[in-house]
């Protein structure tokens, strides 16, 4: 029987979610692009996520800072010393894997193409790419792409305090790129070389950082948890000291329950003041901060809730998807129930047949509700039967669709079709529009 994650990787091949990047070369390994359906959704969460934590609050700014640095930015993050993970090579196949898979792979090589138990010493592997700059290839035009899009809120944080006028306790936001050169990457979109962060700095007093690392814990678990994802499957992981990055005083991991155990899906650090002192002493500028009140000065610290874009569209994805028995019929669908916030499509418009008059007056009702807006994305679609369509809407989690039949010309009224009650009520064309507004309220409720 297939897996899960196996089962969730054909569908969205076959709906369009996620292809399999060059493929028509034979693939590149553990590299993915979004097709339609699932740039959409991949959108929609980014998205959702900036309104969550930035429209919805007046202290956080934005920033979109480049994917290159000069190196001096990495060198003092400790990023060139320290951003590695222990590599090991097998002495009989030569494979390479990092030294946390021994164990789970009871100290035999996990590449299944041998079972010797002998390597070479565990070494570092610098995870962070390598490309050159400039039309010269020599050490000197060696330059990094950026592992954490972090860092280009610390390097601007003097222009962003001066242009932003915002003070202490305030955030910085900004989603983009990372590249780490992983040694293992695998279970689909879970660990892959290039990806999407969503991450905000969070700068604060010094005595008030615990507080809003506790804050910040809490907001993020309620994120999660507005987009429906099942409370049981989410718990949060205090790291311990042999745990924590290099720069941390404190991190904890907002874990899900993936198909092959608990995993990271998001990390909330207590940075403290490392970067903005580590910055500060290499460029010789001063980010600390004058308190008029107390005459004092002190560097703010900060806290960083760090999300993937891409783990976070596959927990979506893995807690919506259900194989389930259709009610008093001997067949079974598959269904996303995807929250309506970040579903791809929202509103399947489905005149019954190819009928010009049906096409016309479907056509038209797709129209009229994509002017009147507010709906997010409205698709057309008359191909195939009207089961089989369902069925494709069920599956890239479209909450609702409207259906035109012959009787829809006469009485002026269309089918609304629920995607997780599958129940369908008749409505009038003139009130679909609010209608399908309250029934997406509905089921945010
Ligand atoms: N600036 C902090 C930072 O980079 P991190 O825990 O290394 O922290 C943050 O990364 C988040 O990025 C992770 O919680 C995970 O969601 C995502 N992530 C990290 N490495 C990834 C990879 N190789 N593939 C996909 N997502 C990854």
């Amino acid at each position: 029987m297939d897996s899960l994650i196996d089962k969730l990787t054909s569908l969205s091949k076959r709906r369009g979610f996620i292809f399999q990047n060059s493929e028509i070369y034979g693939g590149l390994a553990s590299t993915w692009d979004y097709g339609p359906i699932g740039a959409e959704l991949k959108k929609n969460i980014k998205d959702y996520w900036w309104n969550y934590h930035v429209y919805k609050r007046d202290d956080i700014v934005a920033l979109e800072s480049s994917i290159l640095s000069l190196n001096k930015v990495w060198e003092t993050s400790g990023h060139i010393q320290n951003f590695s993970d222990p590599l090991m090579e097998c002495k009989v196949c030569n494979a390479r894997f990092r030294e946390d898979e021994l164990e789970k792979s009871d100290g035999s090589c996990p590449t299944l193409k041998c079972d010797n138990k002998t390597f070479d010493a565990p070494r570092e592997f610098n995870m962070m790419f390598k490309t050159n700059i400039g039309p010269v290839v020599s050490d000197n035009s060696e330059i990094y792409l950026r592992p954490e899009t972090a860092q280009g809120i610390f390097v601007n944080f003097e222009n962003i305090l001066n242009t932003s006028r915002k003070k202490i306790p305030f955030g910085v936001a900004q989603i983009g790129k990372a590249f780490r050169n992983e040694i293992t990457t695998g279970n689909f979109i879970f660990r892959t070389r290039e990806f999407e962060m969503m991450e905000i700095e969070y700068f604060v007093k010094p005595e008030d950082s615990e507080k809003f690392y506790q804050e910040w814990i809490e907001s993020c678990l309620n994120f999660l948890l507005s987009l429906n994802i099942n409370k049981s499957n989410l718990r949060v992981r205090e790291h311990t000291k042999e745990d924590l990055s290099h720069y941390s005083k404190g991190t904890s991991d907002i874990e899900y329950k993936f198909p092959w155990g608990w995993g990271e899906l998001q990390g909330i650090a207590n940075r403290g003041s490392f970067d903005l002192d580590a910055h500060s002493e290499a460029s010789s500028k001063n980010f600390s901060i004058f308190e008029e009140a107390t005459k004092t000065r002190y560097t703010p610290h900060v806290i960083e809730p760090s999300i993937g874009v891409d783990r976070l569209l596959l927990i979506t994805l893995l807690d919506a998807f259900n194989e389930e028995q259709i009610e008093g019929k001997d067949d079974s669908r598959t269904v996303l129930k995807l929250s309506p916030i970040i579903a791809p499509v929202k509103v399947a418009i489905l005149p019954l047949s190819k009928d010009p008059k049906l096409s016309e007056l479907a056509k038209n009702i797709q129209k009229d509700l994509l002017t009147k807006g507010d709906l997010g994305k409205i698709e057309y679609d008359e191909t195939q039967s009207i089961g089989r369509r369902y069925r494709r809407q069920d599956e890239i989690g479209t909450p609702l669709c409207v259906t035109i039949d012959f009787d829809s010309l006469d009485d002026n009224s269309a089918t609304v079709r629920d995607r997780d009650s599958m129940k369908q009520k008749r409505v009038n064309i003139k009130e679909l529009h609010p209608h399908l507004l309250s029934s997406i309220n509905n089921y945010l409720k």
